[in-house]
């Protein structure tokens, strides 16, 4: 077990309810991170255990709710050992002539400024507790760009960009910051995007692109997110996993 909660922002998210499944097998408690999915976040807690997981009010676009998160976790756990930023808006892919400046500024302060306030608050603990690391997903978009995808990559640009600095700045610190990004994924997002975004015959031959023949899963991400976030990763920092089946080869 690794000692602490993992806390997982988007906790109430397709691809955050996996994670914090998964990260339960090796973390002494799950902090489940949601805005608006309390239902979801409690249900979660049941199933989980509510000895080992809780769920916490976290709003990415307020620091006093992001402010007072992590203070609850800090305070239930004593010490959060990884944060992992699994949070995003749901985008329609729209073309960039098409992208007006309210949906850019939507996702960029959701996202990108979310995950600055999420840096800004976490960073103190980390230094305090000598330690703890960060795991943002982000997207295979910013290594193979599929048109209609800027609402989502942009800012995952940013995310990568910023993880890569917290690496190299706050090492010394023993504080490390990677990411994983998902390729295709039959969850949450990715999932409504299967269901309604293009016809089978299209998405048939997007699998075929996948060196592996399949979409991923949210258990697929969540594997990637387990092991970053845990001491076999120890020498591993500023990195991004691409687990996405092989489609951007
Ligand atoms: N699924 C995929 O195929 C895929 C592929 C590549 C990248 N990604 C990226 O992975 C991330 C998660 O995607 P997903 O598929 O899990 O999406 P999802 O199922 O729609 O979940 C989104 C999560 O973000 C949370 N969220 C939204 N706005 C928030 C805010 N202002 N403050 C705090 N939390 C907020 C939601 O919380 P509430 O529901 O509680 O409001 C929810 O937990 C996104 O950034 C997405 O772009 C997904």
């Amino acid at each position: 077990m690794n000692g602490g909660c993992a806390f997982v922002v988007g906790g109430s998210g397709g691809l955050g309810s996996a994670i914090c499944r998964t990260l339960a097998s090796e973390w002494e408690q799950v902090a489940i991170g949601y805005r608006s999915g309390k239902e979801k976040a409690d249900a979660l807690v049941q199933e989980i255990g509510p000895d080992r997981a809780f769920a916490v009010h976290c709003d990415l676009r307020n620091m006093d709710s992001i402010g007072s998160a992590i203070a609850e976790a800090a305070h239930l756990s004593k010490k959060i050992g990884t944060m992992v930023f699994g949070g995003g808006v749901p985008i329609s892919q729209p073309f960039v002539s098409k992208i007006s400046e309210p949906q850019w500024r939507e996702v960029l302060e959701t996202e990108l400024i979310g995950f600055t306030r999420i840096v800004s608050a976490t960073l103190p603990q980390f230094r305090k507790q000598n330690g703890g690391n960060f795991v943002s997903v982000v997207s295979v978009a910013t290594h193979s760009y599929p048109p209609g995808d800027a609402l989502s990559a942009v800012p995952k640009a940013g995310i990568e960009m910023l993880g890569r600095a917290i690496a190299k700045e706050e090492g010394r610190f023993g504080i490390r910051a990677n990411m994983v990004a998902p390729g295709i994924i039959n969850a949450g997002l990715g999932a409504a995007f299967l269901r309604e975004l293009y016809t089978p015959k299209i998405w048939e031959a997007q699998r075929q692109r996948i060196a592996l023949r399949r979409f991923g899963s949210g258990e697929d991400i969540a594997e990637a997110v387990r092991f970053l976030a845990s001491e076999r990763a120890r020498y591993i920092t500023g990195q991004t996993i691409i687990v996405d089946g092989g489609f951007s080869l």
